[in-house]
């Protein structure tokens, strides 16, 4: 399996079988390498509707016939599109031909803003939990810092995790480094940062307030080193 990150808060995982896009914001963003037209996907994972991880979801899922997994009122509205979703709520598992997702509850907001400027209420925001080829992966989608990540943690020995730490609209740094003591994930990567001038961050920042696991500070397009056991 290869998971790599692509800027703000953008994850594609390849299985031995399937390529998974989580929050797959390309167009207009600054910070990814990827190049929407080119890009494939199997099946399109959202943590939310807000336009910065909804991005790029309905020509990829067009072009590549994806399915979109996303929470219930979402995938509504993905549906409506005329595109293949699958439904699901928070604390909810389902086992894919990829693996299995569950989705968290994440302390944010979420919503669509259609190119005619309408907001589409896009339910519970969230973060997901992947198990894939016995790893566990952990995306936070866009979070504040709160108490259950320690039950997300006790529950779920998680490989790496992909934690938010641009500040203003998720957790900063620092509360993403507590993020980090609730999780105990072996592998951490910040993401949504450096995006928009809001959420400047300086990512070695994080890492040196992170000692309890390994921070990977990525580039877009680098791979995560996962660990061998
Ligand atoms: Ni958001
Ligand atoms: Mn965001």
């Amino acid at each position: 399996m290869q998971i790599s990150y692509h800027g703000h808060s953008v994850v594609k995982i390849k299985s031995n079988s399937h390529t998974i896009l989580i929050d797959p914001f390309i167009t207009g963003n600054g910070q990814t390498d990827l190049i929407a037209s080119e890009e494939k996907a199997d099946f399109i994972l959202l943590t939310h509707g807000h336009n910065d991880h909804f991005g790029d979801t309905v020509d990829l899922a067009k072009r590549n016939n994806a399915t979109v997994i996303a929470i219930f009122e979402l995938a509504e509205y993905v549906e409506s599109l005329g595109i293949n979703v699958h439904a699901m709520g928070l604390g909810g598992a389902y086992d894919f031909e990829f693996g299995r997702v569950k989705f968290t509850q994440a302390f944010h907001s979420s919503s669509y803003t259609t190119e005619d400027g309408e907001t589409i209420y896009g339910g519970m925001p969230a973060g997901v939990l992947l198990t894939i080829e016995d790893k566990t992966i952990y995306h936070a989608g866009d979070t504040a810092l709160f108490g259950d990540m320690k039950l997300i943690g006790e529950r779920n020995d998680i490989d790496v995790a992909f934690l938010p730490i641009g500040d203003n609209f998720t957790m900063g740094p620092e509360d993403a480094a507590y993020a980090v003591q609730l999780l105990k994930p072996q592998i951490v990567v910040p993401i949504h940062y450096n995006t928009f001038p809001p959420i400047k961050q300086d990512p070695q920042k994080f890492k040196n307030l992170v000692d309890s696991a390994e921070v990977q500070v990525l580039n877009a397009g680098d791979l995560v080193q996962l660990k061998r056991d």
